[in-house]
């Protein structure tokens, strides 16, 4: 993949994330906004594909065929931990082994890597060629809904972090999923507000988005990791619409806010991992998982 590929493939993956939502669950399929690219979308997932090819130039490939750009594939690795941030074939060529060739040059970038994460969509040909590639299956739980306001507790011992925390949470990641996210905390810094927790008992740290979802989050215990989703949840604009995402049972810490915050649970597609157990507490971040 080349710089001048990114506005393909993100047409690409445009036209095949519409086509999941369409096809398995019509509502809160994370991923573009339904109808054409809105701008903040088309602008994320190029800066985001620019630092993939920057930090992982050997992880990112795209298909041709009859000289279009017809599939993408992005991976990342961080420490010794490999992981899929993106996977996409344009609708009018999935099934035809465009993916499965696609798979396979991304995973060469994985030699070394002792572990690999995948966060996979409900689309079944993913399921597929995840578990065929040697990944566990872990079904995962998406919550939404809106924030009762009322429910929202006092919350201490978390405070605004900043550049500073880098070295914080890339400890807690170490601690936490084996592999820090290193360079991904600079760009997901620059995106959205990040929260952080330090205390004698533990630490912990949570990336916000502007609807007070958290959209990655570790901590070394699940008291910490349950104040962080609070303080999260509270920074939500009164009526916006909150998503938590990519939940396995191990994460049962969060599911017990989410419901005591009112809102509410449902299951859709896969955390795919390769020698490790889904990391705890943990949310993922589909991007930089
Ligand atoms: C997932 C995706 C990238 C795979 O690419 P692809 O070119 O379709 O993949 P392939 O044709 O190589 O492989 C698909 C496999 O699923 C099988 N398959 C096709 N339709 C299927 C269906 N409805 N149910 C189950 N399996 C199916 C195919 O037989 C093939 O398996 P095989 O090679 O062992 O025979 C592509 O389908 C896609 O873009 N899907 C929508 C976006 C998405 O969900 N991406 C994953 C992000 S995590």
């Amino acid at each position: 993949m080349r710089e001048d590929d990114i506005d393909s493939a993100r047409s690409l993956t445009h036209a095949a994330m519409e086509k999941v939502r369409a096809t398995t669950r019509p509502s809160g399929t994370p991923g573009p906004p339904p109808g054409p690219p809105t701008p903040a979308w088309t602008s994320l997932w190029t800066r985001r594909a620019q630092h993939f090819l920057r930090h992982d130039p050997d992880g990112c490939w795209v298909a041709d065929a009859d000289g279009k750009v017809v599939g993408v594939a992005m991976a990342l690795r961080r420490d010794k931990l490999w992981g899929l941030s993106a996977y996409f074939v344009h609708p009018e060529w999935q099934g035809g082994g465009i993916g499965a060739a696609l798979l396979d040059a991304v995973l060469g970038y994985s030699r070394g890597c002792l572990r690999g994460i995948i966060i996979s969509t409900a689309d079944p040909r993913a399921a597929r060629r995840y578990r065929l590639a040697g990944f566990t299956l872990h079904p995962t739980i998406r919550i939404g809904g809106t924030v009762d306001r009322s429910a929202l507790p006092i919350v201490e011992g978390v405070r605004e972090g900043g550049p500073g925390d880098r070295d914080l949470c890339d400890s807690v990641d170490r601690q936490i999923r084996g592999a820090a996210h290193g360079v991904d905390h600079e760009f997901l810094g620059g995106e959205h507000r990040l929260l952080v927790s330090d205390t004698l008992t533990g630490s912990g740290y949570c990336v916000v988005d502007s609807s007070g979802s958290p959209g990655l989050l570790a901590a070394t215990n699940r008291k910490i990791a349950q104040r962080l989703l609070w303080s999260a949840l509270a920074r939500s604009p009164e009526g916006a619409e909150v998503r938590i995402d990519y939940l396995t049972a191990a994460q049962e810490w969060a599911v017990d806010v989410a419901l005591a915050a009112g809102l509410s649970l449902r299951t859709e597609g896969y955390l795919c991992l390769r020698h490790m157990r889904p990391p705890a507490p943990y949310l993922p971040s589909g991007a930089f998982l």
